[in-house]
């Protein structure tokens, strides 16, 4: 995909179509101007006032171009004194995905005039400009790679244009850093799209280490071997059930002097549960082979701060396993004894998230880190509380989760807190263990007992935010236009944007 930015006139850009951004409250004036441009092509248009410049209108219309009759889109952007970074994301991505629909790949997008979209949103024509961009690249996206034809054509020439000759430092800095993070969205996005039998602990982590290659960072891998002998024994007993063996994965970034304390982010990399023993039902099981999507989004977050040198060390940890039902698989009432020493009654083997996080957070604290954050899909009930709009966070660091809420807001990856009052530890109490994996039947706060459960492990050795996706990785259908079904990649952005503000 080739990417420009050019300060000219919209009848001067040369592509197969270009867009004009219209605000709804400014429609008259704005096609007049077009009109005047493109000297009376948009006469009918203007007359039927078939374009109102509602939020995520598009319009086709044929004008005389530079050098040949070209389509000119007019796009709409809702109402000006209502505009915000999510509706410039949604109304530049429905403008994209119209030229994917008419087959058109040369196109160009026009800015629109982003002081007065500042006077508005409070955030920085670097950011206006970054959630455009988002709009157009992160609705490129389709996981097709099984399909012989792939019916959809993404754009491959984007020329973004203003005719003012203002922020033109901003913006092209901003093109560059937008098309890193939606590249390692699109990573996460194709992880948590990738069939559990394409993508076992072992390819995982293979394929993590040959991106890793191209990009800042490294990857150690523990095989089964290692993690045995460190005494990971949550990792070890979910993944007894399968013939493919776990994998722990240690990925490093140094983008500050070594001495300085790093950020840990743990990610939940379940490349499929079944549910073990406590088997799931069939219906819809296949949806968990998205169940690493915190590994993903970890990854991804890898990919990116990477790439934009971001000035912090970073450490990932993914434990990586399969959760099935065998004969050697562990069982309910079993009891393991994490990486620290804790034991845990699994009384079910559907709990197995929090089972493999509890090694990587008694693991993170030999870090001795400034802040750890777990991802994770790790509740059902996430996805009850939230629906797939919102991701659950608890922890135990004000500071920490008031940024990640701030990145929240401004990325449109939200987060919601809920609490971790001490009333509920009583809930997962084990008469056989330090802790049980689940609370007593039909006593509800599923996600509370999940943050519960993994801050044991966390307890006061750091400052630590959990985050549970479950119900926004993975998403039945389009939640926004600009992010497809299946694996959304929830998180990469949430990661980038936290991290650049500690
Ligand atoms: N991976 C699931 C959680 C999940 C469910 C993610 C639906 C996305 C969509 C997790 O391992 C799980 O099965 N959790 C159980 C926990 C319960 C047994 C306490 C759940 O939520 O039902
Ligand atoms: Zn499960
Ligand atoms: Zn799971």
């Amino acid at each position: 995909m080739k990417i420009k930015f050019e300060v000219k006139k919209i009848k001067d850009i040369k592509a197969d179509a270009v867009s004009s951004f219209v605000f709804e409250d400014q429609v008259d004036q704005k096609l007049h101007w077009l009109n005047t441009l493109f000297k009376g092509g948009l006469d009918v248009l203007i007359e039927s006032k078939d374009f109102k410049g509602t939020a995520n209108e598009v319009f086709i219309t044929y004008v005389n171009g530079e050098s040949k009759t070209k389509r000119l889109m007019t796009a709409g952007l809702g109402n000006s004194k209502e505009i915000t970074l999510e509706k410039l994301r949604n109304a530049y991505a429905a403008a994209a995905k119209k030229f994917n629909s008419l087959k058109l790949t040369s196109v160009g997008f026009e800015l629109p005039d982003l002081t007065a979209v500042k006077g508005i949103v409070n955030y920085s024509i670097a950011d206006i400009v970054q959630a455009i961009c988002e709009g157009v690249f992160l609705s490129q996206y389709s996981f097709k790679r099984y399909i012989e034809k792939n019916e959809f054509v993404p754009l491959d020439e984007i020329v973004f244009f203003t005719d003012s000759p203002k922020y033109t430092k901003e913006i092209s800095d901003t093109l560059k850093n937008v098309k890193i993070i939606s590249d390692a969205v699109f990573v996460a996005r194709d992880l948590g799209n990738e069939p559990s039998n394409m993508l076992t602990p072992n390819k995982f982590a293979e394929h993590v280490k040959k991106l890793s290659m191209k990009a800042n960072y490294t990857v150690s891998i523990f095989d089964e071997k290692k993690i045995k002998q460190l005494n990971m024994g949550g990792i070890i007993g979910v993944s007894q059930g399968s013939d493919n063996p776990p994998r722990f994965l240690i990925l490093q970034y140094f983008g500050s002097s070594k001495s300085e304390k790093p950020v840990v982010l743990v990610g939940k990399g379940v490349t499929f549960d079944s549910g073990g023993i406590s088997i799931k039902p069939s219906v819809g099981m296949e949806n968990m082979k998205m169940d690493m999507c915190g590994a993903a989004a970890v990854v991804g977050a890898f990919e990116a701060i990477s790439r934009l040198h971001l000035k912090l060390n970073v450490i990932g940890l993914i434990p990586a396993v399969e959760n099935m039902p065998s004969g050697t698989a562990i069982k309910p009432g079993d009891v393991l004894k994490s990486y620290s020493g804790t034991t845990m009654e699994v009384a079910n083997t559907d709990a197995e998230g929090r089972v493999i996080l509890a090694d990587a957070l008694d693991y993170a604290a030999n870090y001795k880190p400034k802040a750890v954050f777990d991802i994770a899909t790790l509740t059902g009930a996430a996805v009850i509380t939230f629906g797939n709009l919102i991701a659950g966070i608890m922890g135990t660091d004000d500071n920490m989760k008031k940024k990640l809420f701030d990145a929240g807001e401004k990325t449109n990856e939200r987060v919601w807190e809920l609490p971790l009052y001490a009333d509920y530890e009583k809930l997962m109490k084990s008469e056989v263990a330090d802790i049980r994996n689940i609370g007593p039947a039909g006593r509800g706060a599923g996600t509370i007992l999940g943050g519960i459960f993994l801050k044991k492990f966390a307890s006061d050795k750091y400052p630590w935010v959990h985050i549970d996706i479950a119900g926004t990785a993975m998403v039945p259908a389009e939640p926004a236009e600009y992010i497809s079904k299946d694996a959304t990649g929830f998180g990469v952005r949430l990661f980038v944007e936290t991290l650049k503000n500690l």
